[in-house]
């Protein structure tokens, strides 16, 4: 009955003014209800993580990727055919199958938050990610449904009526078998999961990405103790931090993003659904022509020929590079980075840069982000970060 409470109220927040209304006028109203905290499982699988949810009355497995770069959750639906969804393991999700599915109407305000069209008076979406050869779609109805969260408790916790998309036309980026089932989308727009739990996570989430393996991304909880380093979250259509500069060994470059680029305040959004950090193309090149001079091996760049975006640094592992040591630099948070944020084993004999050029959007991809636990503070607006060794045993 609590949670039904929980999910009316985080509705009303949402269709009202969110997120002052939830959190300044009514910061107690659920507090110590529950003391448990939603939990899932994230796992590492080919460069993306997914997250182990379940979905529908009885519950069904879904595997969703960890996307703070996007608000709204989808998963694969039947009907289905064949070519318009693409391979998963587990199941296809059967919304005639579940007793607690609803479709929304095209004139409810769970349309109007989640919802870009109208079918025949059904509400529906339409979501495209990343772009050109990389880019994946997903289409289908906005419909309302019980999610199932693990816990703090071990046992399993329900989160009533989530908006989410039931994709009927999908399709995901080649040579990406992610085995995933859809996206879970943890953004700061009023569609996300994070803004839909709002109230019963009191505006904060963590997660820890590990290298390998499978960790925990917790709904509720701060991230504290003894080396947590804090920078000012700046909400806009993502989650922005501030960089002010990158040092590589002794030698710091000021981050001045220049033309087009925000300067100041919130130039860089965390996205848990990319693996490179994107910085402008002048910064990136003067930041690798650092890394190179600093690095004594011979350099390989790798060319992928996609419009707009850098080349790649690259090392043969035999050539043994000795790489320095990096630190990112937010507003009131050095970084400091292994070696395995900055390079990664993309074969036996190459290991390739973590940064990229590009100059589209600046963004704090994945790679860097293994092995700290990240936590993020909507209320406060803060996200923090600690050096952690993520992978569940
Ligand atoms: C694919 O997903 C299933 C669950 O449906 C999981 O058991 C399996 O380990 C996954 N396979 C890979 C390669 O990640
Ligand atoms: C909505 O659907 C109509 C008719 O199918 C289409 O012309 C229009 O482009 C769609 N709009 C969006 C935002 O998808
Ligand atoms: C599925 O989506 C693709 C890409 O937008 C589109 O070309 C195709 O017509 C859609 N198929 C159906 C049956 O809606
Ligand atoms: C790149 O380096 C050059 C030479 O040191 C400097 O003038 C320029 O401002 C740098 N550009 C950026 C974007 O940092
Ligand atoms: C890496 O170096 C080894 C030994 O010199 C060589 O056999 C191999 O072809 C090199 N690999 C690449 C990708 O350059
Ligand atoms: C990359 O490969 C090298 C050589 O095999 C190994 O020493 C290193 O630990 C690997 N790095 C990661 C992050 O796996």
């Amino acid at each position: 009955m609590a949670l039904k409470t929980f999910s009316t109220y985080a509705f009303l927040c949402l269709s009202i003014i969110w997120p002052s209304f939830c959190t300044k006028e009514n910061p107690k109203l659920f507090q110590d209800e529950n003391p448990k905290l939603f939990q899932a499982e994230i796992i590492f699988v080919h460069g993306i993580y997914v997250m182990h949810l379940s979905i529908g009355s009885p519950p069904v497995d879904i595997y969703g990727s960890v996307d703070t770069g996007s608000d709204l959750v989808w998963t694969q639906c039947e009907p289905c055919p064949q070519s318009q969804c693409f391979r998963q393991e587990a199941p296809l999700f059967d919304p005639k199958k579940s007793s607690t599915y609803n479709s929304i109407s095209c004139f409810s305000f769970q349309c109007v938050i989640a919802g870009t069209n109208c079918s025949e008076g059904d509400c529906i979406y339409s979501s495209a990610y990343g772009r050109g050869l990389h880019g994946s779609f997903s289409s289908g109805n906005i419909a309302t449904e019980t999610l199932t969260f693990g816990s703090t408790s071990g046992q399993p916790l329900e989160m009533p009526k989530i908006i989410f998309g039931c994709g009927h036309n999908n399709s995901e980026s080649p040579n990406t078998p992610s085995n995933r089932t859809g996206t879970i989308g943890l953004g700061p727009g009023s569609s996300s999961l994070i803004s839909q739990m709002a109230t019963s996570i009191a505006g904060k989430f963590s997660y820890c990405l590990p290298h390998q393996g499978s960790s925990t991304i917790n709904f509720g909880g701060i991230v504290a103790g003894a080396g947590v380093v804090s920078t000012p979250l700046i909400i806009r259509d993502h989650y922005y931090l501030t960089l002010e500069a990158i040092s590589v060994g002794n030698q710091r470059l000021e981050f001045v993003s220049g033309g087009k680029y925000f300067i100041g305040a919130g130039n860089i959004f965390v996205d848990t659904g990319v693996q490179r950090t994107l910085l402008p193309l002048e910064y990136h090149s003067n930041l690798t022509l650092v890394m190179t001079n600093m690095i004594r091996a011979q350099p390989i760049e790798i060319k992928i020929g996609e419009p707009g975006l850098s080349d790649i640094l690259c090392y043969n592992i035999s050539s043994q590079p000795e790489l320095p040591e990096v630190t990112i630099h937010f507003k009131g948070a050095d970084v400091k980075l292994s070696p395995s944020n900055i390079f990664q084993n993309i074969s036996d004999d190459l290991m390739c840069s973590a940064f990229r050029g590009g100059d589209v959007n600046t963004i704090y991809g994945n790679i860097m982000q293994t092995n700290f636990l990240i936590g993020y503070d909507i209320e406060q607006r803060t996200v923090s970060f600690k050096s952690t060794h993520c992978a569940n045993n």
